[in-house]
């Protein structure tokens, strides 16, 4: 498969043909995610919750969005990958946003950064792609700002706050961002804003409108313990942790009735030196 570049990802717009984006954050969830044909990777800071079981994606840093988009820079041969911006690595001034988005690419190896957030953020956002990187950007639910979202609750359920994301869309696009993540809102939200917009837009939990989806990795796999919370918006496509429950069941069956492993699990010796050996 050939490289995807930015120009691949505007082709693919212009083409009308949808962009299909995943998460990974490590070297085997990047491996499958790019060997099955995904245009796009995402770092997302959600490993904090997905991939070393904090709280919130708040507390993620620099070091371990680093530490994780290096891991998947080594696995993705094809896709494009992006790198989300952790909280506290932008919202400072410009010049903080600037670096960390040259850190992030630089010692992390993708091709671009996410940034959640609106119209603020348009100046940091001029920066950043004249500094050049290229920048995503993210509005609607943005998880890092759920404290002052009062949860994770779907956006653009007003004509007032509908506008609100528009209004935002158009800023990081017109501040440079190539393509804008739409986060938990209602479909005919998200379908308005793609039309108004030039830049591709992609949707999570914000319906077939948009130009491209994305979706967590282990949501869409049941790669997490049954009975774990999951939005609405997610569909499970396969079901990794109980495949994988299934054979370490069994594994440990067969290691405490002695099972496992059978002779052909082992290394032979030679007769004659067991013999010798015997003796
Ligand atoms: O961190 C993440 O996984 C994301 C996607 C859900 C868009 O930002
Ligand atoms: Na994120």
């Amino acid at each position: 498969r050939k490289k995807v570049t930015i120009q691949t990802l505007q082709g693919l717009h212009r083409k009308g043909e949808p962009i299909a984006m995943l998460t990974a954050y490590d070297f085997p969830s990047a491996h499958v995610a790019d060997a099955s044909g995904m245009d796009i990777i995402l770092v997302g800071d959600s490993l904090g919750m997905v991939a070393l079981g904090l709280e919130n994606t708040s507390e993620v840093l620099m070091d371990d969005m680093i530490l994780h988009c290096r891991s998947v820079a080594r696995a993705a041969k094809s896709s494009f990958i992006v790198g989300d911006m952790p909280m506290g690595s932008y919202e400072v001034c410009a010049e903080q946003a600037v670096e960390s988005a040259i850190r992030i690419v630089k010692e992390g190896r993708v091709h671009a950064v996410k940034i959640e957030g609106g119209d603020e953020l348009a100046p940091t956002i001029q920066r950043i792609t004249q500094a050049g990187v290229p920048v995503v950007g993210h509005i609607g639910l943005t998880p890092q700002r759920s404290n002052a979202l009062g949860g994770f609750r779907v956006q653009g359920k007003t004509t007032s706050s509908a506008l609100k994301l528009l209004h935002d869309a158009t800023a990081m696009q017109e501040a440079g961002a190539f393509m804008i993540v739409l986060e938990a809102m209602p479909p005919e939200v998200a379908t308005l804003i793609t039309k108004k917009l030039r830049v591709p837009t992609i949707g999570i939990g914000a319906g077939n409108g948009c130009s491209g989806q994305v979706l967590v990795q282990g949501d869409m796999t049941s790669n997490f313990q049954p009975g774990r919370f999951l939005p609405k918006f997610v569909k499970r496509y396969a079901d990794v942790w109980g495949e994988a429950a299934r054979g370490i069941t069994q594994y440990r069956d067969e290691v405490k009735n002695r099972a496992f492993p059978s002779q052909e699990y082992t290394y032979p010796i030679p007769q004659e030196e067991l013999a010798q050996l015997e003796k």
